[in-house]
């Protein structure tokens, strides 16, 4: 980014949100980090939050971003350890927290199921 001048690009492969909530200054793309290639940059940062946990290809996710970076850029991933605390509730009693809990296990078996590494 530069300044006033500085470019903002948001990708996902579902950018639907952009109709409701447009941001000036920021564009947005309908783009699958572990298929597509890089979009059209460099870029001084690359964040993703969230994002790596969904894409089996995480490999190629990474290497996506690495693509899309100035020379000397900067990649910040953030990214969830699911398996750090299973349980949304670790004292669960009652049919609230056994549900919250049980949501959070068919949460994390979907999230398997598509790939994700939980670890
Ligand atoms: C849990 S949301 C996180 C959204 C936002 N980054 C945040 O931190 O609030 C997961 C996001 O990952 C995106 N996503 C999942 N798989 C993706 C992929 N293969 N390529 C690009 N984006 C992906 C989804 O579109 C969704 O926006």
């Amino acid at each position: 980014m530069d300044g006033a001048g500085g470019r903002v690009l948001a990708t996902g492969i579902d950018v639907s949100w952009a109709e409701t909530a447009a941001i000036a200054g920021v564009e947005e793309l309908r783009h699958d980090v572990a298929r597509d290639e890089p979009p059209a940059g460099p870029f001084d940062l690359v964040h993703a939050r969230l994002v790596l946990v969904h894409a089996a290809e995480r490999e190629t996710a990474l290497r996506t971003m690495v693509r899309a970076l100035r020379p000397g850029g900067w990649l910040l991933v953030e990214d969830a350890d699911p398996a750090l605390q299973p349980l949304i509730c670790p004292d669960e009693y009652g049919p609230g927290r056994e549900l919250a809990n049980r949501l959070r296990t068919g949460f994390r078996q979907l999230l398997r199921q598509r790939g994700a590494d939980l670890a």
